[in-house]
């Protein structure tokens, strides 16, 4: 998996290294329940998760500031399992709160959503969040995506509780349509 630049960040490979820098987020109650996963106890529950999870998953970036090597969160392009054919992913993120509030997520999409289309020749590419979260909702909503609907009680938590899914999608179309300018976001402009 190659690096990807924006203006701002880059998005690279995770490493075991960063750790510590997952950690000081992933244990923060505000974070992983809003995107369905436990707080991490320990810093060691974070660096499983880098070693059997997001270094084995093909599309999942850490996103670092260069300026300080500074892991502030992570962004991935998964398998859609709502919908059953390859050409489907779907948009999955998480951040420090530390860093919120600067248009970093927005900014790290845009180039995501570039590579999805431009680069493996997504035809759809769907966001999902579950009923209370504001802050996702407004990114999901700056990038451009097509409200579809709510798919109820779709998906279960680590706490075993159920939820309903707020459904999005952006197609091959709508994205050109929407980012005629953003070519250099993803091919031919990453850092390998
Ligand atoms: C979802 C999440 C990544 C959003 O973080 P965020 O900081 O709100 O998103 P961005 O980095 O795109 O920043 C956007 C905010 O920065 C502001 N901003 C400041 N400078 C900006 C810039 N240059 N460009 C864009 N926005 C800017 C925007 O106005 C916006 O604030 P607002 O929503 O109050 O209007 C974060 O809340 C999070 O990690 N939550 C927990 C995990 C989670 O919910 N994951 C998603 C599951 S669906």
């Amino acid at each position: 998996m190659r690096n990807l630049q924006t203006e701002r960040l880059v998005l690279r490979k995770w490493q075991l290294s960063d750790a510590d820098d997952l950690y000081e987020y992933a244990c923060n109650p505000l974070v992983g329940p809003s995107a369905g996963w436990a707080p991490h106890q320990s810093r060691q529950d974070s660096e499983t998760l880098i070693r059997t999870h997001f270094r084995c998953v093909t599309f999942h970036w850490a996103m670092v500031l260069p300026e300080h090597g500074k892991v502030i969160g992570g962004i991935n392009l998964t398998r859609d399992l709502k919908r059953n054919y390859l050409g489907a992913r779907t948009l999955g993120y998480s951040m420090n709160p530390a860093y919120w509030g600067n248009g970093y997520m927005t900014e790290a999409a845009r180039t995501i959503l570039a590579f999805g289309f431009y680069d493996l020749d997504c035809g759809i590419i769907s966001v999902y969040h579950y009923p209370d979260n504001e802050r996702s909702k407004r990114v999901i909503e700056r990038l451009g995506f097509t409200y579809e609907g709510v798919l109820r009680r779709s998906s279960q938590l680590f706490d075993g509780q159920l939820h309903d899914n707020w459904c999005y999608s952006m197609t091959e179309e709508e994205f050109r349509r929407n980012y005629r300018e953003s070519r250099h976001l993803s091919s031919g402009s990453g850092v390998r």
